[in-house]
Formats: C-alpha cells, structure tokens, sequence
C-alpha cells in the first residue's frame, strides 16, 4: 500500500495519500494480523462513544439474544412428517434470508409424550448433521420449539427434488420452452421420455448419484443412517449439485428408534421385513432410485402389499438386464454396479458408500469407462443449466 507508515502496535495506523495529503483514519481491529481496513474522511469523534460502549459490552459479555421473525411465504412440499415453508428471517436494516423451516405435525403420534421423545432424538441427530457440514447433505440450522411444535430450521435449497423432475409434464413443460437443437441435447446427454416417466442418461443418473453416496460417506461415517432416500429426499440445485435433504427419518446407529418411518417403495427388504435398518439399507435405497431414473420406471409399481415388496426386492437383482438401458457406456458394469447396491443380503452389497463411489466396479469406475468411450459429459454443468429451465418452466405455470 503507498504510503502505508505504521506508527506502532497499538490500534492506530496513520496513511497518508500518494501525495503526501490529509491522512485518512483506518479502523484496524488487530494489529499486526493483516486486518479489513475501513477508509473514512473523518477522524474518530467523541459523539461516537456511545455506540463504541455498547459494542464493547456486547463483546465482553460473551453472549447474546434477540428474536427473530419469520414469515412464512410459500409451501415447499408436505408429506408424512409435516409440511416444508419457504421463509424470510428478517434481519436490521431490511436484510433478509430465505431459509426453509419443517414444522413437524404430531399427527402420527398417540400422545404428546412419543412426540416429544421423538423430536428429542430428531434433535440430537440433526446437530450432529449440523456439523457434518457436507456440500451434498441438508445445512441444519436450528432446531427448535414453539409451543411445544418442533420446527427444524435449515438452508433453502434452490433447486428441484427428483420426484418432480421424474414427472412428465415438466418435461413436457420444458420442451416447450428451449429451442429444437437445445432439446435435442438435452435428450442427449440428460433426460428423456421414458415407458412411464422420464428416464435419466444413465452417465447423468451415475453423476447424481455420486453425489449422494459422497453425502451418504459422510452421514454413515459419523454413525448415521438416513432411512429415508428416495427421489424426494434429493435435490438437484441450479448449480447441478445434488443435496441430500429430510433428515426426519435419520438416527445414530447406536440409538436406533423404536417407531421406524420409512417408504416402502424405496426401503431395503430387510427394513420392509422388520430388521435392522443399516447404512447398508441407505445404498440399496439408491440403487433402487438409480434403476428408477435409468430405467423411466419405479421397478416396484402396483405392488400393493408388503409382502408383494419384499418378493419384487428379492427378484429383482435377477431382473436387472430388463432395466439397463443398452448402448450407453460399459451396460454390464453398471448392471452390476446396480447390483451390488440392492443386493437382498445386506453382505453381498457394497461394504460402504465410500466402496460404492470410488473402488472397483463403483461408480467412478463407469464414468471412467464413459470417458473412455468419449460418451461422458461435464454433468454437474450440464445439469445445472438444465435445472435452470426446468426450474423457470416450473414456476411459470
Ligand atoms: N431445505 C429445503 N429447501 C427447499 N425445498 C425443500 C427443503 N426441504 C424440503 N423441501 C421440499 O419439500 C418436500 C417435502 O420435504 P420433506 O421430504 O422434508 O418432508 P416429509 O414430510 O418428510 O415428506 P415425505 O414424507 O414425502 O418424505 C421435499 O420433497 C422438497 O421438495
Ligand atoms: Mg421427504
């Protein structure tokens, strides 16, 4: 900086301009450690002792206090568990953050005592999620109680679950909005109609995918098992990432709940039979929502029953060539990649997500193949830009 002459350690720097002018004050909160400086005409005054004091006390108490106020603006999706808000937190000086608050309904619950004991588990597993702090896994923010109504108070995620954009209308809504080249890419390289509902390419699918077995690495190593993946419980964002969200039906391995939650089309089959639910039930419920997003087709639909579930589950890794899409990438890695995910033996499955993503035969392995083949893509870009329209299709309607 020209002109820069320290005058010593203290708190007080003193500038004067390249041309030798009126010197300018800068603020410098810690001498010596590279601060954020503040230029300013005018030197310290007196008349702002006041608000220096308040400052001080602030910082030397060591704590604080305020309330907040949040207006909730738009329902974002409700289902078993409550219903999902977009909100403002409003802030001094008109700031305000969009944030995403669940509410959850006691509906399910026989008194107000199993709710409660269940919003105290919820709590402890969602500020252990708060710290994982995984760039594919829900942002936990607070959570908290209003009389007696527990509310988990998290990031906004500004993008679209799986579950809507596995509906053919919105893809319908999309071809009508890009231009004829820019829908045949999109054909291409990332979506496009399928026997019952839109169907993923399957390098796009395996992109989505890592992501969450990234996030999945992170919940199981810190002794956490989701319990509920399924296309609504991702997100894709306008950036192309995938965020894993809905962490109601999560629970520490040591610490398992006495009243299980989970959807049955995408739970593992020895958590439809009553067993343990394991990290290793978090890779078959992807393997499940891969197979759905390559294939156009929920491989269970129309099973009505339980026991119907649990008997699809158990064929289906023998039925697997049905759902492969062929002529994209190395079909027999990825049908065993599939494979290896819903296994009925939780043994024959991957070890862990971390196995899953990056050792042989896993995920990366068949974008490696891709690339070879010169069939892959820059996906999360890609993606991105799709979800962009999707997204400004969506809320046009
Ligand atoms: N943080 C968030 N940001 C943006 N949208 C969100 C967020 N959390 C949830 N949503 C939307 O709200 C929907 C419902 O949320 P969530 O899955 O947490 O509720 P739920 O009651 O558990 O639903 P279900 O029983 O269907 O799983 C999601 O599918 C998603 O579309
Ligand atoms: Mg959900």
């Amino acid at each position: 900086m020209a002109g820069q002459e320290i005058k010593n350690n203290s708190m007080e720097e003193i500038q004067l301009d390249e041309d030798g002018r009126r010197p300018l004050t800068i603020t410098v909160t810690q001498p010596l450690q590279q601060p954020t400086v503040t230029y300013a005409n005018a030197a310290p005054s007196q008349s702002n002792k006041p608000l220096l004091d308040k400052y001080t006390s602030i910082v030397d108490q060591q704590r604080l206090s305020w309330t907040t106020y949040h207006h909730l603006t738009k329902l974002l999706g409700s289902g078993g568990q409550g219903k999902v808000y977009l909100s403002q937190r409003k802030g001094a000086d008109g700031f305000t953050l969009p944030i995403a608050i669940k509410i959850f309904s006691p509906e399910r619950f026989a008194d107000e005592s199993s709710y409660a004991l269940t919003m105290k588990r919820h709590a402890r597993v969602a500020m252990q999620i708060a710290q994982i702090q995984h760039d594919n896994l829900l942002d936990v923010q607070d959570f908290v109680d209003r009389k007696r109504i527990r509310m988990l108070v998290m990031e906004w995620i500004d993008g679209l679950d799986l579950r809507i954009l596995l509906n053919n209308q919105q893809l319908a809504k999309l071809e009508d909005r890009v231009s004829s080249s820019r829908w045949k890419h999109i054909n291409h390289v990332i979506i496009t109609d399928g026997p019952k509902q839109p169907q993923f390419h399957p390098g796009c699918a395996v992109a989505i995918v890592r992501e969450c077995l990234s996030a999945l690495e992170a919940l199981h190593r810190n002794g956490i098992v989701h319990g509920d993946i399924k296309p609504g419980n991702i997100m894709i964002k306008r950036t192309g990432a995938a965020k894993i969200i809905d962490i109601g039906s999560a629970f520490a391995v040591d610490e398992p709940p006495e009243q299980r939650t989970c959807t049955p089309a995408y739970a593992a089959p020895e958590v439809l039979k009553g067993e343990k639910a394991t990290p290793l039930s978090d890779l078959a419920s992807l393997g499940y929502v891969l197979i759905e997003l390559i294939s156009g087709r929920n491989p269970f639909a129309g099973k009505k029953t339980y026991n119907e579930m649990i008997q699809a589950k158990i064929d289906l890794p023998q039925q697997l060539e049905g759902f492969i899409p062929t002529g994209i990438g190395n079909t027999a890695l990825l049908t065993n990649f599939c494979r290896r995910l819903i296994a009925t033996d939780p043994a024959e499955r991957f070890h862990d997500a971390y196995e899953a993503h990056l050792k042989q035969e896993g995920a990366a392995d068949y974008h490696r193949q891709l690339v070879l083949e010169s069939e892959d893509n820059e996906y999360e870009h890609e993606i991105g830009q799709w979800i962009e329209e999707t997204m400004d299709a969506h809320n046009e309607a």
